[in-house]
């Protein structure tokens, strides 16, 4: 779909435009310190699947929520003790913490990929600042580009790979760091660097990189994904005895992903409803065929790993 992508100028008007979009559960491209992500409202599951049909990601990773301070990142994480070595003298620039996270946090499952932790960052850049205080909540972003392409550091990197898929870009220039984010992750309440960026971490910290350096790892890859308790049968347009069924479009299932055929709608309901059928106690779920394209992609292959022998 086809949409005219406003170039917002970081102005206070420039501002409160993307925020209000942001409200609206559009897609807004927005510079941090590292480089341009692609943000919408943590909170709204439409929202958080546009951005990855946006990317055209054909896998669910787990997203940053960017808060505008530390006191709002504890409203959906929970921080370690080991975390407060890091945040003494503030977030610092360029980092990012994966902790478990808060229940009732309010977060659309879609976010968190369905796992049980988050990873959270208070950007430090002043316009991001800016825009999340006037937005007022999380915002879950990825890096602005296209799936397989490289990070942007300018607005013009943006509209370059994603001119007409997101509603705005909010131009404050070329991003000072150029590099993604530090991700770390706390074992045991020990602190774990997940993946190498700009925020420099002692040399003595434990390693678990996924990928060459230079190469942006995946950590989202290497937290274990939810997958329910149940066998996962696929392509099913109706249950046999026993299963619990997951319905889309035409087939309508014991619950659906999405009545209408509704790809959004669906990816945005998927994890919830996998955990559902934990919470149901299903030996054997069935899902309806999805079909494979655009985000049904990222919700086959996410559906094929729960379907995978265990
Ligand atoms: O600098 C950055 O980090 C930029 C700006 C926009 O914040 N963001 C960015 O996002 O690089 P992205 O989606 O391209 O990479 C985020 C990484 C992914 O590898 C993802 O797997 C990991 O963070 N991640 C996110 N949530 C996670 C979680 N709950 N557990 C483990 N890894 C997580
Ligand atoms: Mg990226």
């Amino acid at each position: 779909m086809a949409q005219t992508t406003e170039i917002l100028s970081s102005t206070p008007d420039g501002i409160a435009r993307a925020a209000r979009l942001l409200a609206d559960g559009q897609c807004v491209a927005f510079p941090t310190e590292t480089v341009y992500g692609l943000g919408a409202d943590a909170r709204q599951g439409d929202a958080v699947a546009a951005i990855y049909e946006a990317k055209g990601r054909p896998s669910f990773n787990p997203l940053i929520v960017h808060v505008s301070c530390g006191e709002e990142a504890a409203r959906y994480g929970v921080l370690p003790e080991a975390a407060d070595a890091f945040l003494a003298d503030g977030w610092p620039a360029g980092l990012t913490l994966v902790v478990p996270l808060r229940d009732g946090s309010g977060l659309s499952p879609l976010v968190t990929a369905g796992s049980d932790s988050v990873a959270l960052r208070v950007p430090s850049a002043p316009l991001a600042r800016q825009l999340l205080q006037g937005f007022g909540g999380p915002v879950a972003a990825p890096s602005a580009n296209p799936s397989g392409r490289i990070s942007p550091t300018t607005a013009a990197h943006v509209l370059d790979g994603l001119s007409g898929r997101i509603a705005a870009v909010l131009d404050g220039g070329a991003t000072t760091a150029g590099l993604e984010s530090t991700i770390l992750g706390f074992e045991g309440g020990a602190p774990v660097v997940l993946r190498e960026g700009v925020f420099d971490v002692p040399e003595t910290l434990p390693r678990k990189v996924k990928g060459d350096a230079g190469q942006v790892a995946a950590p989202g890859q290497l937290a274990s994904h939810y997958a329910p308790r149940g066998r996962v049968r696929l392509d099913a347009e109706e249950a046999r005895p026993g299963e619990w069924h997951i319905g889309f479009g035409a087939v309508a299932g014991d619950r659906t992903l999405s009545a209408t055929g509704d790809l959004r709608e669906a990816a945005a309901r998927l994890f919830a409803l996998l955990h559902e059928a934990d919470a149901r106690n299903a030996g054997a779920i069935a899902v309806a065929p999805i079909p494979d394209q655009g985000l049904g992609r990222a919700i086959n292959d996410r559906l094929r790993r729960a379907a995978a022998p265990r």
